[in-house]
């Protein structure tokens, strides 16, 4: 937690360095799923250990970490009623997907809070892998094929979490994300429950231009830090891409 602290600090201190504000507060509202999708993700211990899902374990210091980091954040979303975050950072393989399902799962197990994740990595999905789901329609196939919502929507064996996979891989994913399909679903997820929190697995903010054709759709925005590769300028380059977002914080990853 020291670190996380520190890096909190770290990127603080970059956004006042790089001239912008520091971080602003947002507010979360939660919500529940769509139809009750069939629970058809039977989580494989083994296979979740090899890819760090640890957040639903017991009193393990890995999974007090999240805990940590959960409280913080929802503390700054409750506080504003902010229901969607989006997980981005500054590369490739910082951590983004990891910290979106081990923060989901955190929230989920611990604190009664439904919570819907949804992968918009739509070019290099694989969120619902890291949870041991095999491959099935997802956005993508809802946007550009028309399969229903209900037949894309997952429920793993966790409670009060149900998850929205990317689908088929889609290379123009940043046109898809900014259109007007996207914008109106967004908003569907937002609001369709009122006690459901929405978290999107993002690509990483300075490799594609995904992250910022859809912040205007997020309520907040969360940077994955990798610890010991991240460089200060990447950090303060991705914070000024997202100077239009309401970035509520930086996680160090990669400290355990
Ligand atoms: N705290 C950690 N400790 C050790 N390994 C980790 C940690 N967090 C993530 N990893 C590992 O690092 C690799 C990349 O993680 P992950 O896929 O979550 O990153 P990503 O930012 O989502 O990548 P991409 O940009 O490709 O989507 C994975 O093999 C993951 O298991
Ligand atoms: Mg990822």
């Amino acid at each position: 937690m020291d670190r996380l602290e520190k890096a909190l600090e770290k990127s603080r201190q970059d956004r006042i360095n790089a001239g912008m504000t520091p971080a602003g507060h947002g507010v979360v509202q939660a919500v529940p799923a769509y139809a009750e999708p069939k629970p058809d993700i039977v989580p494989d211990e083994a296979l979740l250990e090899r890819n760090r899902i640890i957040a639903h374990r017991t009193r393990t210091p890995e999974a007090d970490i999240y805990r940590q980091l959960r409280t913080q954040i929802l503390h700054i979303m409750q506080k504003s009623g902010l229901k969607t975050l989006a997980i981005t950072s500054p590369h490739y393989g910082d951590g983004k997907t990891t910290v979106a399902i081990n923060l989901g799962l955190s929230i989920a197990l611990d604190l009664k809070q439904t919570v819907l994740m949804v992968d918009l990595d739509l070019r290099k999905p694989n969120l619902h892998q890291y949870m041991g789901a095999p491959p099935q329609p997802g956005l993508t196939d809802h946007l550009l094929r028309g399969v229903p919502l209900a037949d894309c929507l997952t429920r793993p064996a966790f409670e009060r979490i149900n998850t929205l996979p990317a689908g088929s891989a889609f290379d123009n994913s940043s046109e898809l994300i900014g259109s007007p399909g996207m914008i109106a679903l967004a908003r569907e997820l937002k609001e369709r429950y009122p006690d459901r929190l929405v978290i999107y697995d993002m690509p990483p903010v300075l490799a594609q231009d995904d992250p910022i054709a859809f912040l205007p759709q997020v309520d907040a925005v969360l940077v994955v830090v990798r610890d010991g590769i991240t460089r200060a300028d990447d950090l303060k380059r991705s914070l000024h891409l997202l100077s239009g977002a309401n970035v509520i914080g930086t996680v160090l990853n990669n400290c355990w």
